[in-house]
């Protein structure tokens, strides 16, 4: 392929990701971040009320990769199980539907994971995608407390965007065999590029705004690990020195849904992130979705 890596590291940062092997898929990562993260809570698998899964790359059309996953984690008290589709967004929106559900009182212990297989929706002939994503599952636990966690979720898309960042046929358009490119991420990089930006600055500003924060209160920027120079954008927006912010795209390269969870895991387990800090998450993705999450850790 035409490309070197001198230009994806400059232009993306991305030093290496991770790719799936032949015979793993969504499951399989989703529930190696969910063991890990129910040793890390140290609950049972009956003790969660509800499983929400981010993800564009599921095992099948159906089930869901959240009921595979509660089969699989041993999960018998019938609670809910669902995935939910927003690309590199994914993360946001998932942890927003689990807040809401813990906020009604519909659940009390969810499990929160982005997991994809984004390598295989890559045509690996195209340099304008297939440098950038990679596979990976980071996954979550909320529970219902007194004590304030999610502090607020932001959520926002734009459907007008859609071509700009797609995979433009599927189940029902069905795949068109001759154009295999068809099923793969196609990508307006540029365009993609700048919109990132531009959101990702509104819905931080909207975050803060919301909750009466001065930027200087946030200790940590979480982002959506699409690219060095998109994540550098946002920590300048809010003032924040790089030592503040959360990166991971060089090690893991674009996850998409899992991208925040992975990032938030690597700085809880190397002790960056404490106890009673305050986070802002955001990522933004195809559809163009985007959204954020401000939680006290
Ligand atoms: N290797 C070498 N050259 C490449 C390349 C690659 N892998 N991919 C693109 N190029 C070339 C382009 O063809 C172009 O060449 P030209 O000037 O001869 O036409 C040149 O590099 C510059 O392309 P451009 O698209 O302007 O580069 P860029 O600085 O915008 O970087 C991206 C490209 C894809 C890294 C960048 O646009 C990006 O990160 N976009 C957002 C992607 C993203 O985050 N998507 C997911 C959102 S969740």
């Amino acid at each position: 392929m035409n490309t070197t890596d001198a230009w994806i590291r400059e232009r993306t940062g991305i030093v290496k990701r991770h790719i799936a092997a032949d015979d793993e898929t969504t499951l399989d990562l989703a529930e190696a971040a969910a063991r890990q993260a129910l040793d890390a809570a140290g609950l049972q698998s009956n003790d969660i009320d509800l499983i929400v899964v981010a993800t564009t790359t599921p095992d099948c059309v159906f089930p869901s990769v959240a009921c595979l996953l509660q089969q699989r984690l041993g999960v018998t008290n019938s609670s809910p199980a669902f995935d939910v589709q927003a690309v590199c967004a994914g993360f946001a929106y998932a942890l927003s539907v689990a807040d809401n559900f813990i906020r009604a009182g519909s659940s009390t212990t969810a499990l929160v994971i982005g997991a994809e297989t984004f390598s295989r929706i890559l045509n690996w002939e195209d340099r304008n995608t297939c440098v950038l994503f990679g596979d990976g599952a980071g996954a979550v636990i909320l529970e219902a407390s007194n004590e304030p966690g999610v502090l607020s979720t932001h959520l926002h898309a734009d459907g007008r965007y859609a071509e700009l960042l797609h995979v433009p046929n599927g189940v029902s358009r069905g795949y068109d065999v001759v154009q295999q490119q068809e099923a793969f991420v196609q990508m307006r990089g540029n365009e993609v590029f700048r919109m990132a930006v531009r959101k990702l600055q509104e819905v931080v500003v909207e975050t803060l705004a919301v909750n009466n924060l001065d930027k200087s209160e946030i200790d940590w920027l979480v982002p959506h690990q699409a690219n060095i120079r998109i994540i550098a954008a946002t920590a300048k927006k809010l003032d924040m020195g790089m030592e503040k912010v959360v990166v991971t795209v060089h090690d893991h390269g674009n996850t998409s849904a899992a991208s925040i969870p992975l990032a938030l895991d690597t700085a809880v387990r190397d002790g960056r992130i404490k106890r009673g800090e305050k986070l802002l998450l955001e990522g933004f993705g195809g559809g163009f979705t985007w959204g954020s999450a401000l939680i006290q850790y």
